[in-house]
C-alpha cells in the first residue's frame, strides 16, 4: 500500500487520527491491505505523512480496539482482518486468537457443507466432496451390525469410552494397520489426528514440509499452528530435493500421504519409501502418514489393487506416525479413524485428545469393530473398488466426450478417488469453478492444494461420491462451460 497518498486534511473537523484511521479501514475493506500483513511502524508512518507520532498511535489503537488489527511484542502491528458488518453489535473478530485468524480459509467447510446438504444428487453435482460412493453402501448390513452391536454390548455403548479408544477397536484397528493395540489411538477421523500431532509436535515458527500439491485439510491444520509449510513436489518425488529442503530449513515434521495422494492420485514407490525413511533417520525427522486411500486401488493390466507397503510397516526405527481414517472406505459420517505409533507418542496423544474431546462416541467404535470382524469389511472394500473404478471410468469418458480435445492435462486414476486436471488454455480455475456453480456443479479449484497460492490452472474432481448419470451430467456442463 502507497501510505504516503493518504490524504489527510488539516481543514476538516475530524480528527486526523480518525480520519488516517477511516484510510486504513477502507484499505483493509478493500483488501488493500491484507490480513496479516505488517503496518508501518508508527515512527515511519508519523515521517511519511508528516503528523505527529501521537497521531499515528491513535489511529492505530482505534483499529486495535475495533478488532482490526494487532500489535506483537517486539514485532509490530499486524492486520487481523476484515471489518465486520457495520451493524455488527460487537468485534469479536478481534477476540479471536492469531491461530484461528491464520485459517480463515473457507474451503474445507464448503466442501463439506456442499456434501451434506445435497448429497448424493441434491440441489448441486459435487465433485469437490472426498468421499466414497455411500449411495451404494448396504444399508441392511449396518442395521444387522448395530442389532448385534445393542444385543452384545447392552449398555456399555452409553458409557464413556477410554480416551484411547474401545479395546475392541483398538485391536481390530491394530491388526488391520500392523500395529499393537497399545500403539492405537482411536480419533474422530484422520483430520483429529493430523491436528492432535500437530499439536502436540509443533511450535509457531516450526517448518513442516509436505506433499506439493497437498491435502488442503493437512495445509490448514499446519497453518493454524503457525508453522511455516515448505512443499516437496510429490510428482517428481526426488529425494535429493527432499535432503536439500531438509537441510535448508531443519524441518520439525514431514506429512506425506504416500498413496493415492489427494489431490494427484500418485502411489510412491516401494524404493522411494526405503529411501524416503532412510534419509528421516539420518536427520532424525518425523514422518506423518496420511494414507486414508490406501484400500481403493483399481485392478487392471498389470496393475495390483495392492500398492507398496506402509510407511509404518517399512520403519524400523520408530519414526513414522500413521493414520488411517474408515472415512473413505466405510463413510465420512462416521467419524472414526487411528492413529498409530510408538506407544510414547501415542501417549502424549491421547493426554491431547483428552483436552480436546475426552473420547470418540462409543456406538460408532463399537459399530466399525464390528464391521472390520468377519468378512464384511472385505467384501464391502471389493465392490466398493468396482464401483468407483466404474465411476472414474464414467468420468474420463464424460470428460473425452464433452470437453474440447487438448483443453485439459490429466493422468488416469489407478485407485483413490480423484482425477487431477491442468487446464491448457490457462483459465483460473476459481473462475471456471464461479461459472459451473452457477450451473449446479461444484469442484476444488487447485490453489486450495498450495500453501504458496500456485495451482491456479488446475483443479480436482472427485469421482466417486456422485452416481454415474450426475457424473455425465456434471462434465456436460463443465464442457459447455470449457467450450465456450
Ligand atoms: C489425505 C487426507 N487425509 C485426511 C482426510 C480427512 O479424513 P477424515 O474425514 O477421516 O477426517 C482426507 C479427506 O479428504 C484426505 O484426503
Amino acid at each position: 500500500m502507497n501510505y504516503a497518498a493518504i490524504g489527510l486534511d488539516r481543514s476538516r473537523d475530524t480528527a486526523l487520527y480518525l480520519q488516517l484511521c477511516d484510510a486504513l479501514v477502507a484499505a483493509i475493506d478493500s483488501g488493500e491491505l491484507s490480513p496479516g500483513e505488517r503496518l508501518p511502524s508508527e515512527r515511519d508512518l508519523a515521517a511519511q505523512l508528516e503528523v505527529s507520532r501521537t497521531t499515528v498511535i491513535n489511529a492505530y489503537d482505534e483499529l486495535r480496539a475495533r478488532g482490526l488489527v494487532r500489535g506483537q511484542v517486539g514485532r509490530g502491528t499486524f492486520v487481523d482482518a476484515r471489518p465486520d458488518h457495520t451493524d455488527a453489535p460487537f468485534a469479536w473478530r478481534g477476540k479471536v486468537s492469531l491461530g484461528a485468524l491464520r485459517t480463515l480459509d473457507p474451503t474445507v467447510g464448503w466442501i463439506t457443507n456442499a456434501a451434506s446438504e445435497g448429497y448424493p444428487l441434491g440441489p448441486v453435482i459435487t465433485f469437490a466432496a472426498a468421499l466414497p460412493a455411500v449411495d451404494t453402501f448396504p444399508i441392511e448390513k449396518l442395521q444387522t451390525a448395530l442389532v448385534e452391536v445393542l444385543e452384545r454390548y447392552s449398555l456399555r455403548v452409553l458409557a464413556p469410552s477410554p480416551t484411547a479408544g474401545q479395546p475392541e477397536l483398538r485391536s481390530a484397528g491394530a491388526q488391520h494397520v500392523g500395529a499393537r493395540p497399545e500403539q492405537v489411538l482411536v480419533v474422530a477421523g484422520a483430520t483429529q489426528g493430523i491436528d492432535l500431532v500437530a499439536r502436540c509436535l509443533l511450535d509457531p515458527g516450526d517448518t513442516v514440509i509436505m506433499d506439493r500439491p497437498g491435502y488442503l485439510g493437512a495445509l490448514h491444520i499446519f497453518r493454524a499452528s503457525g508453522t511455516s509449510i515448505i512443499g516437496w513436489d510429490i510428482e517428481r518425488a526426488d529425494l535429493d530435493e527432499l535432503e536439500d529442503l531438509i537441510v535448508r530449513y531443519r524441518p520439525k515434521l514431514l506429512y506425506t500421504n504416500p498413496t493415492f495422494q489427494n489431490p494427484t492420485g500418485r502411489v510412491l514407490r516401494r524404493s522411494v519409501r526405503q529411501d524416503l525413511l532412510e534419509l528421516a533417520n539420518r536427520y532424525r525427522l518425523p514422518i506423518l502418514e496420511d494414507e486414508p486411500y490406501r484400500e481403493l486401488g483399481f485392478d487392471g493390466p498389470g496393475r495390483r489393487p495392492a500398492p507398496p507397503p506402509t510407511l509404518f510397516s517399512l520403519d524400523r526405527n520408530a519414526l513414522v506416525i500413521h493414520i488411517h481414517t474408515f472415512s473413505k472406505t466405510l463413510a465420512g459420517g462416521l467419524r472414526i479413524g487411528l492413529v498409530a505409533a510408538a506407544e510414547e507418542i501415542i501417549d502424549q496423544l491421547k493426554l491431547f485428545k483428552q483436552r480436546s474431546d475426552v473420547t470418540s462416541p462409543g456406538i460408532e467404535q463399537f459399530l466399525v469393530a464390528r464391521m472390520l470382524s468377519g468378512s464384511f469389511f472385505n467384501q464391502h472394500i471389493q465392490r466398493l473398488r468396482g464401483e468407483h473404478q466404474l465411476r472414474a471410468t464414467c468420468m474420463l469418458d464424460a470428460l473425452e466426450e464433452h470437453v474440447p480435445p487438448g483443453l485439459l492435462a490429466l493422468e488416469p486414476a489407478t485407485g483413490g478417488m480423484y482425477l487431477w486436471l491442468t487446464l491448457r488454455n490457462r483459465l483460473d480455475s476459481r473462475e471456471l469453478l464461479r461459472r459451473a456453480e452457477a450451473e449446479g456443479v461444484v469442484f476444488v479449484p487447485g490453489d486450495a492444494f498450495y500453501a504458496d497460492g500456485s495451482g491456479k490452472h488446475q483443479f480436482r474432481l472427485c469421482y466417486s461420491a456422485v452416481p454415474p448419470a450426475a457424473i455425465d451430467e456434471g462434465i456436460a456442463k463443465l464442457g459447455s462451460l470449457l467450450s465456450t
